[in-house]
């Protein structure tokens, strides 16, 4: 965002507050769109970041929908069905069911282990339809299927009448700054998909993959995309498989859209260290992990001031906790009360990963318990409202 547009936007609107930017997120979906082999499609993975579902959904062949709410959202917002990805580890029987018998096709389903894929033929037989389902192979956790059972339900559904198998899904996490590890990962997948073809005469259509690319948020890393991009498309070219590649990406494409603003409420030196408490707070921006206070993001001070007589600031956030710190020694000049801080490259996660909002999930029930009595406190509570552009 440029200072004008900053200066704009405060006079209006009160901070903390998230900008997403349209025009940088279409600009980026098509570097990424440019830097990839033809064969590639892109599909969003909407828990990076649900705001710009319509957006993406345009943009995008395939949205990736990891829960209900995810789901709901972008029906909310009026997307098709058809670009849908059903993803997740738990998918609930009754919602299978409602999709399965929605008036539109799904675009496809995953299935992430041997009763998913049950459930997934169930419903569909039960509402009397084929559906498009890609198996996900494990990378050796929780997610996915074992080698033995997806092959086994290659040999057993492969021309079922109401599973079409079209392809693999595999997913083996973020942030995947090692090209060493993503070439075994391909040649792991390849060689995988070719032991389907010669064992059970198996087609792939489609191969749905990732990690995710990565995502540089702090001073001084030193990631040439552009390079990894390149390498990541040759990598592609040398596979024996040679048909559709989607590639899930959530943090690549949100992440450079969003800009979150805080402003500074109180300034204090305790122990000779120097204190600035924003409004904002750790629970609203998450960038990767716990590293972030450690190291120095991309923000900028507003109204902008020379460098002069900078020092060194532990900006932190409006929550009772000591890990609320969202840099720690921040050099900066003459720091008031009222100034803003700009963080950019929040547009990934930040908005839906702050604690309770991530995946648009229910918020759980809360009960007090006395005396062995159980009172409810807060009923599960819903939260795609919340996840929703309250503009349509
Ligand atoms: C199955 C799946 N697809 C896609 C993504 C998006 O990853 P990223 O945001 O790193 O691109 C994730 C992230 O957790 C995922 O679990």
């Amino acid at each position: 965002m440029t200072a004008e547009q900053i200066k704009n936007l405060l006079k209006t609107h009160k901070t903390p507050i998230y900008v997403f930017d349209l025009n940088e997120l279409r600009k980026r979906v098509d570097f990424l769109k440019q830097s990839l082999p033809d064969r590639v499609k892109l599909c969003y993975a909407v828990k990076a970041n649900t705001f710009i579902s319509k957006e993406m959904g345009d943009a995008v062949p395939w949205l990736e929908l990891c829960s209900p709410g995810e789901y709901r959202v972008c029906k909310k917002l009026g997307i098709s069905p058809e670009k849908f990805v059903i993803s997740g580890v738990n998918k609930e029987k009754s919602v299978i069911e409602e999709m399965v018998s929605e008036e539109k096709n799904i675009g496809c389903y995953t299935a992430e282990s041997v009763s998913q894929f049950n459930l997934l033929y169930e419903s569909a037989e039960k509402a009397g339809r084929k559906i498009p389902v890609l198996l996900r192979l494990t990378s050796g956790n929780q997610f996915g299927l074992d080698e033995d059972d997806l092959e086994r339900l290659i040999e057993e559904y492969k021309d079922s009448e109401f599973t079409d198998i079209c392809g693999i899904q595999f997913f083996s996490g973020t942030q995947k700054t090692s090209l060493k590890k993503v070439q075994r990962e391909i040649n792991h997948v390849d060689a995988f998909i070719d032991n389907l073809r010669e064992k059970y005469s198996f087609n792939t259509k489609r191969l749905e993959f990732g990690g995710g690319f990565p995502v540089s948020y702090f001073e001084g890393e030193s990631f040439d995309e552009k390079e990894y991009l390149s390498a990541f498309s040759e990598m592609l070219g040398n596979m024996n498989y040679q048909g559709e590649i989607v590639l899930e990406l959530g943090r690549s494409i949100a992440a450079s859209c969003g800009t979150y603003l805080t402003s500074v409420v109180d300034i204090k030196k305790n122990h000779s260290e120097n204190y600035a408490i924003v409004d904002g707070g750790m629970h609203q921006i998450v960038y990767f992990g716990q590293f972030m206070a450690m190291k120095h993001p991309k923000v900028r001070l507003f109204p902008e001031r020379a460098d002069e007589n900078a020092e060194e600031w532990n900006i932190c956030g409006s929550l009772c906790t000591v890990n609320d710190i969202l840099v720690k020694k921040l050099p900066l000049s003459n720091l008031q009360i009222g100034d803003t801080l700009v963080f950019e490259k929040t547009g990934a996660y930040c908005v839906t990963e702050g604690i309770s909002l991530f995946l648009t999930r229910e918020l759980p029930g809360v009960l007090l318990l006395d005396n062995d009595k159980f009172t409810s406190v807060r009923k599960p509570t819903e939260t795609e409202f919340l996840n929703t552009p309250n503009n349509i």
